[in-house]
């Protein structure tokens, strides 16, 4: 790994990581550290084509997982690798996590398939693996993130879905955090912004990487 610090937020849809992720940006920023914010889909020129695409076209699971992986090589190379190299802090708005959890729990696409993708994708130049050294996982109940996303903009592919799919979506975080326990940070996003805030930022100070 290199000598920055790779860290991911995850949810499902209306799960409210966004403004958590600012303020993050804002506490390290202020502790002198260079931040790298990001997202994914996206991060790169090609990688934000490919979202648009992802997130509007029709197409099968398989063209889907391709797409998010393709976007994922070029941010990597683009982006996330040279950061880390820099010893930037990495805020990364959703990873592979997000690719088990909606392709392969919520589509119901080939875990052994993306395993697959995952290792070849996230090989870095001299063949390491590259995985986040923290996931922040905003656990909310998908009843509730439907109350909070209704009424909300013109929904995507993904937050047109059922509330049956966001179910499936979070047991898929549930599994990933079960198989790689230690990398997670569980927040319960049910709970008041502030709440959120305060549990978010006490994982940080926990850590030793926030004052
Ligand atoms: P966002 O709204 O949090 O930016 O995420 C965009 C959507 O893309 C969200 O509904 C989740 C979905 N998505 C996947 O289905 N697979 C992935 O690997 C990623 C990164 C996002």
């Amino acid at each position: 790994m290199k000598p920055g610090l790779f860290i991911t937020f995850e949810g499902i849809d209306g799960a409210g990581k966004s403004t958590h992720i600012s303020a993050l940006a804002s506490a390290f920023q202020a502790a002198g550290k260079n931040v790298t914010l990001t997202r994914e889909p996206g991060g790169t020129p090609l990688a934000e084509k490919l979202r648009v695409m992802v997130l509007n076209d029709a197409m099968d699971s398989l063209s889907e997982s391709l797409l998010i992986f393709a976007a994922r090589r070029d941010h990597l190379n683009a982006v996330i690798l040279p950061a880390l190299a820099r010893g930037d802090v990495v805020l990364c708005d959703r990873f592979t996590d997000a690719t088990f959890a909606y392709q392969g729990s919520g589509r119901g696409f080939d875990l052994r398939i993306l395993q697959t993708l995952e290792r070849w994708v996230q090989a870095s130049a001299d063949n390491t693996f590259v995985q986040p050294h923290l996931t922040v996982w905003f656990d909310l109940n998908p009843a509730e993130a439907a109350k909070r996303l209704a009424g909300a903009r013109l929904p995507d592919r993904f937050e047109a879905q059922p509330v049956e799919f966001f179910t499936r979506v979070a047991q898929g975080y549930a599994d990933r955090q079960q198989a790689d326990p230690n990398r997670f940070a569980q927040i319960e996003a049910a709970q008041s912004v502030e709440r959120v805030w305060q549990d978010v930022l006490g994982v940080f100070i926990r850590k030793g990487w926030l004052p």
